[in-house]
């Protein structure tokens, strides 16, 4: 098939998304649990005014992030970042409803200069060991995402005061999981915090729900936390999603330049995993191509960037006919986690170019 577009182009799919949006607001209107769409991920104005119409608010990390949304004057704003720069403390503060610190250092610095209209809580490591991908497993000693819940309370059991203000906890720790790991954190927070869930507002749960397959259950999610909701009705529960929002609702299009005959052949395409699809080369992915298969078939192609680095290299594709060159490519699910990471990941500013 020939390419109609001139580049490389990655396409976003309305349609699909308002699907998946429209679950996310089933969700909100069944269990009134509020939605607030993770920024970091995927950023494009076009796209994050359709998710806008849909949810209760926005999850940021920094000011970039709050210029991106600040049209949105009647949404919710959850803040939270590993580590805050010193001067943005206060401005994100001011912009956000509520707002989590990464560290008992951080929460000490700061708890107290921040604004008063905003309900602050701390990320909680529950050390929850699940099956998930390395670049997104929190539970190991050295992570550096969260206060580590037996220190928490550890802490909050001797110094009581220090916790005055806290109105929420908020837990990421999950990637592409299922209702059977919800339930296993919301038995560690119904058992762990006991004492201090009555006097809680709110519970982040993060994100990493895949809410949006098919084959999530979402009537056991329902009850769920209904269940939870029933034993704590003066809790708010927020789930801050990115991936469930964006999955399966776009993808990257490309051409074929070059094919060398080889064993199997391979295919240079008019794109570079390194300047343009970084998230797949660090986290080690192999995209799904339309027409392409994981079994064996004839035609077997090793897809390769235009880039002069011997690594920029996609894999080995089984098609279902041979390729041509001018050929185009699809990669399927292309939106989350991917062009954002060209320049703007989690809304993190440029660095500085000086000549001395
Ligand atoms: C703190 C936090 N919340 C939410 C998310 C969104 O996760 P997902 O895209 O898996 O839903 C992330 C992603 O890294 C995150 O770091």
């Amino acid at each position: 098939m020939p390419n109609n577009r001139e580049k490389p182009t990655f396409v976003l799919l309305k349609d699909k998304l308002q699907k998946n949006l429209d679950i996310c607001q089933e969700l909100t209107q069944y269990t009134n649990t509020q939605i607030l769409y993770t920024l970091k991920g995927f950023d494009k104005v076009e796209g994050v005014s359709q998710i806008a119409n849909s949810v209760s608010g926005f999850s940021i990390g920094n000011i970039n992030e709050l210029s991106q949304i600040e049209c949105y004057t009647d949404k919710r704003i959850h803040t939270y970042a590993p580590a805050y720069h010193p001067k943005e403390v206060i401005p994100l503060s001011k912009a956000s409803d509520t707002m989590s610190f990464n560290s008992i250092t951080q929460w000490t610095q700061y708890h107290q200069i921040s604004s008063p209209n905003t309900s602050i809580g701390l990320r909680i490591n529950p050390k929850i060991s699940l099956s998930q991908p390395s670049h997104c497993d929190s539970s190991h000693s050295q992570s550096r995402f969260g206060v580590s819940y037996s220190k928490f309370l550890l802490i909050y059991n001797s110094n009581r005061e220090l916790f005055r203000d806290l109105d929420g906890l908020h837990f990421h720790i999950f990637c592409h999981q299922k209702l059977s790991s919800l339930k296993i954190l919301l038995k560690h927070i119904a058992t762990s915090y006991r004492d201090i869930l009555p006097k809680l507002k709110w519970l982040n749960l993060g994100g990493g729900q895949e809410f949006t397959s098919t084959n999530y259950d979402k009537n056991g999610l329902y009850k769920l936390l209904n269940t939870f909701r029933l034993e704590y009705p003066h809790i708010t529960i927020y789930f801050e999603p990115c991936s469930a929002i964006v999955a399966n609702t776009g993808y990257f299009q490309t051409t074929i330049l070059d094919i060398i005959e080889e064993s199997p052949s391979i295919v240079i395409l008019d794109t570079s995993i390194e300047a343009h699809l970084l998230d797949i080369a660090i986290t080690n992915q192999k995209p799904k191509i339309k027409k392409s298969s994981n079994a064996p078939t004839p035609y077997a192609y090793r897809l390769t960037g235009v880039s002069c680095v011997e690594t920029d290299n996609i894999g080995t594709y089984y098609f279902h006919s041979p390729l041509q060159i001018g050929d185009t490519i699809i990669f399927e699910d292309m939106i989350g986690y991917t062009m954002v990471k060209q320049t703007r990941f989690n809304g993190i500013g440029d660095v500085g170019f000086e000549v001395e």
